[in-house]
């Protein structure tokens, strides 16, 4: 945590089997197709849903993205499971029996989420923010879900030390499966996916990624749980 916490990043290569991580987005590209996306709020009966978000203007961090959202309480808890290992080490970090929050719901006050994030070829991005110090995420973990010059050329995971520091490109250090370990504190997003091609949905081309986390729900909205953009 001392070397996380002096912005240290720690790529593990491998850590999930490529299969597993492709396996993963055939699921969620089928669930795509058979659902029309939507938003729903983090409260009591939130389903699994997932959502484009092209520079809608009232996030919390700009982006174009296309987001997927699963919990262990709803159908297909079985593709969270998989991504369990990296809950159990955050519960470890706080101190909490390392199945803390797994089934939660909503009115408890916190959730486990499978998020996962699709940035299309053509400026799929997020822009540069930090994320709020809380117990849940003394770190984040990132899995990553492309390969680099494979599925996209350009763009991808940066972070920058301080305001006045260059960004440091990490995806071309990584392919499926690697895992990318950082403090949320640091500044970081996702320079534009190749962004001088036409922009291009379709899930099987740009950069994907899968994040396991624990998050307060939204009974209690607080701002300042939420990311902030810095730039
Ligand atoms: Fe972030």
């Amino acid at each position: 945590m001392e070397s996380i916490d002096a912005l240290d990043v720690y790529i593990v290569k491998g850590f999930y089997p490529r299969e597993q991580i492709i396996a993963f987005k055939r699921f969620a590209a089928q669930f795509a197709a058979a659902h029309p996306p939507a938003w729903h709020p983090c409260l009591d009966g939130v389903p699994d849903y997932h959502r484009i978000n092209d520079e809608y203007k009232n996030s919390w961090v700009m982006a174009r993205m296309h987001g997927f959202f699963f919990h262990a309480f709803n159908e297909h808890r079985e593709i969270i499971d998989g991504f369990r290992d990296l809950l159990r080490l955050k519960n470890h970090l706080r101190g909490a029996p390392e199945d803390a929050d797994y089934d939660a719901l909503p009115s408890s006050g916190v959730i486990t989420r499978l998020v996962s994030q699709h940035y299309p070829v053509g400026g799929g991005h997020l822009r540069e923010h930090v994320d709020p110090h809380s117990p849940f995420a003394l770190i984040q973990t990132i899995v990553q879900a492309s390969t680099p010059g494979v599925d996209f050329q350009a763009g991808g995971l940066f972070l920058r030390a301080s305001e006045n520091d260059a960004a440091v490109e990490l995806d071309e250090l990584t392919d499926v499966g690697d895992l990318f370990i950082l403090t949320p504190n640091v500044r970081h997003g996702i320079a534009a996916i190749d962004p001088g091609e036409p922009l291009d949905w379709t899930l099987d081309r740009g950069r994907w990624m899968i994040l396991p986390i624990v998050i307060r729900s939204d009974y209690e909205m607080d701002p300042s749980t939420k990311p902030r953009q810095v730039t």
